[in-house]
């Protein structure tokens, strides 16, 4: 492992680093199939843009991104942000892209989720947990599901994808829910 984080039993988390950029992490962001449902995909990637995005979060008080390591092969096979971190109403908002498709439907993301989600609550020290995805990313609802999360809403025809207006599933987890057992995994 190589600046280990946080560790769970398959995968673990740490900063991301500069070096990340010149990894597979470009070409995820180019990948179609990866950003179908995200805001990526829109515009061909960048080093620029992302050198911008790293260096930002980097500094950030508010937002911080780690790299979601496959403990095995020591493999950097996705991403998982904690942005808009809000220390008065203590809340942050949690992304997640798994870019390594092989990786799609092992559980991956929920065991990411689920790790973080232990930090925030037991060590920022924060009460709520927000997560959004589009109505049509059963995989995405699903792992922050699986992850203790739950349904509070929609944000109507928040995004165009794959040819029309999709809404976005306004998902949450609060410290109170954590705490009586809808955490799995860690
Ligand atoms: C969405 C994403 C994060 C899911 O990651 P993952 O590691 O495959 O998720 P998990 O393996 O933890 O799956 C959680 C659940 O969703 C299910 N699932 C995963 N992908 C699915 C899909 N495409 N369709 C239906 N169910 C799916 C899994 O089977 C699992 O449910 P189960 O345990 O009941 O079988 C990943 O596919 C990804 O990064 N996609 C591209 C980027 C993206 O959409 N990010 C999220 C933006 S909100």
């Amino acid at each position: 492992m190589r600046h280990p984080f946080l560790v769970s039993d398959r995968i673990y988390l740490r900063r991301l680093e500069k070096e990340d950029i010149e990894g597979n992490y470009f070409q995820w962001l180019n990948d179609q199939n990866v950003t179908k449902w995200m805001r990526h995909g829109i515009f061909p990637n960048s080093y620029e843009s992302m050198k911008a995005f790293y260096e930002n979060q980097a500094i950030s008080k508010t937002d911080v991104v780690f790299a979601i390591v496959f403990k095995e092969q020591d493999r950097h096979i996705g991403n998982i942000g904690l942005h808009s971190i809000n220390y008065v109403f203590r809340s942050a908002e949690i992304g997640i892209i798994i870019g390594e498709t092989d990786c799609w439907g092992k559980g991956y993301a929920t065991e990411a989720i689920s790790l973080l989600s232990h930090h925030c609550f037991k060590r920022l020290n924060l009460n709520r947990l927000a997560a959004g995805a589009v109505d049509k990313n059963i995989g995405s609802i699903r792992a922050f599901e699986k992850a203790g999360f739950s349904r509070e809403g929609v944000a109507r025809q928040a995004y165009f994808c794959e040819g029309q207006y999709h809404d976005c599933v306004n998902l949450s987890l609060l410290y109170s829910e954590w705490l009586a057992g809808k955490k799995v995994g860690v």
